[in-house]
């Protein structure tokens, strides 16, 4: 006889002090381990990376010292700091096999597709590509962190029908990137800004894409497999591609002066989210999209034009989020809200800004992968089983 159970028959699913059946849907506010990497105190707007400030980080480092603090648990020394950029800048060359399948992909392919497939075939084209040991990784981590940017530039002039610019090594990881984008060395403010959106998307601690890493990696499959994971979770608009969705969004409302009436037809009728605004875990003020803001305001203010008209639109919007949605219910506006503003300042295509989210990100999904497996145990969640058991089996000439 068909039946449900009961959750007295489901035991890990009930509440050790109430015994009520618990479910935390979406894991919200679940612990699955203790980690050294990132904290984020999303009540008071705070975001330390391995114990320091994000607003010091972007302020007095660069990302290649970011990315050393990450994966060291340390500030580098000169020293270090200098072998450590050197190592990363001989990694940036993209083997020829890669280049041509870019060629061979459609140019209508979404970039995060495209660093997907690159990134599968970078692991295709590792000997190494099943060392799941530390130092494995952590070599394949700064293998993928300096060829990424050049994937993303290369994919850009491809599609574009432009000649591939070479790396420079003699430039820093922000500012190759953006020259190998645009053919030539961009001004230093712009260099500077990159550079710091990189830190700002250095790491995040266990968000949708960095748990997908987790996940793979945790069956001791492979690093690659756990990256490829990452950025298909990342590519998501509730995630990572919310900085192409939100200036889809401005785009949408097109001037200032319609943020208003845009606003009362789809956010307060329920129609649309605001994309770049809520999170898991801030329920402040994102203290990333701060950062992101002051350089929204100084490209505004520089370049006038079109990305002036983003940042009024933008000024607006966030405006009404803060006045209307943040007190009601915690919704800010987060980094997605202002980082592509600064993107577009540097010249860069709205559909490249996740996978240059991606790029920068890396560094993170890989330290999280390194510190899991160090002490690893394969993630394995229970659903509460809501469904009959002990079903008649109905013979098919039956039914
Ligand atoms: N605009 C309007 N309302 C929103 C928004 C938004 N952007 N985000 C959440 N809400 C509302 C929901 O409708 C819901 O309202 P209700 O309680 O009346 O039903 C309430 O706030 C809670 O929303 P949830 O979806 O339960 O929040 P959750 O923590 O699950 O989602 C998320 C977080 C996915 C980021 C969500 O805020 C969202 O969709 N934001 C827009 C996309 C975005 O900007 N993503 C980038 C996040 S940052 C990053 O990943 C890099």
């Amino acid at each position: 006889m068909a039946r449900k159970l009961t959750p007295e028959e489901q035991p890990w699913c009930l509440d050790r002090v109430t015994k009520q059946v618990l479910i935390n849907k979406g894991l919200e506010n679940v612990c699955m381990d203790k980690s050294t990497i990132c904290f984020i105190d999303g009540f008071h707007s705070k975001l330390y990376y391995r114990g320091y400030s994000i607003e010091d980080l972007a302020r007095n480092s660069t990302y290649e010292e970011v990315v050393y603090l990450i994966l060291h648990d340390k500030l580098p020394t000169k020293r270090e700091l200098s072998d450590f950029s050197g190592w990363m800048r001989e990694e940036r060359d993209i083997p020829g096999q890669v280049v041509e399948l870019l060629r061979k992909i459609p140019k209508d392919i979404e970039p995060m597709e495209i660093l997907r497939t690159a990134v599968s075939y970078l692991g295709n084209l590792d000997p190494g590509r099943y060392d799941m040991s530390r130092d494995g990784m952590y070599r394949k981590t700064i293998r993928l962190i300096s060829k990424m940017p050049s994937i993303v530039a290369y994919w850009h002039r491809i599609k574009n029908g432009l000649d591939l610019v070479e790396p420079d090594p003699r430039l820093s990881h922000a500012e190759n990137f953006l020259y190998m984008l645009h053919g030539k060395r961009q001004e230093e403010l712009l260099n500077r800004a990159m550079d710091v959106s990189m830190i700002l998307y250095a790491e995040h601690e266990m968000n949708a894409s960095a748990f997908t890493a987790v996940v793979i990696a945790s069956t001791l499959s492979d690093y690659y497999s756990a990256i490829v994971g990452a950025i298909g979770a990342l590519r998501g608009p509730l995630h990572g591609y919310a900085n192409v969705e939100a200036m889809r969004q401005f785009d949408e409302i097109g001037s200032p002066e319609n943020v208003d009436s845009w606003y009362r037809e789809n956010i307060l009728t329920g129609k649309k989210r605001v994309m770049g605004a809520g999170h898991r875990v801030y329920k402040s003020y994102d203290p990333r999209a701060k950062i992101f803001r002051e350089y929204a305001k100084i490209f505004a203010e520089k370049y006038g034009g079109k990305v002036k008209n983003y940042y009024d639109i933008a000024y607006r919007l966030e405006t009404l989020v803060m006045a209307q949605l943040c007190e009601p219910k915690n919704i800010c506006t987060n980094c997605d809200f202002w980082a592509g503003i600064c993107y577009y300042a540097m010249g860069i295509p709205i559909d490249l800004y996740c996978a240059v989210f991606a790029a920068a990100r890396t560094v993170g999904w890989s330290a999280h992968i390194i510190e899991y497996t160090a002490d690893n145990r394969i993630l394995r969640p229970r659903l509460y089983y809501d469904g009959e058991v002990d079903k008649e089996f109905v013979p098919i000439d039956r039914r």
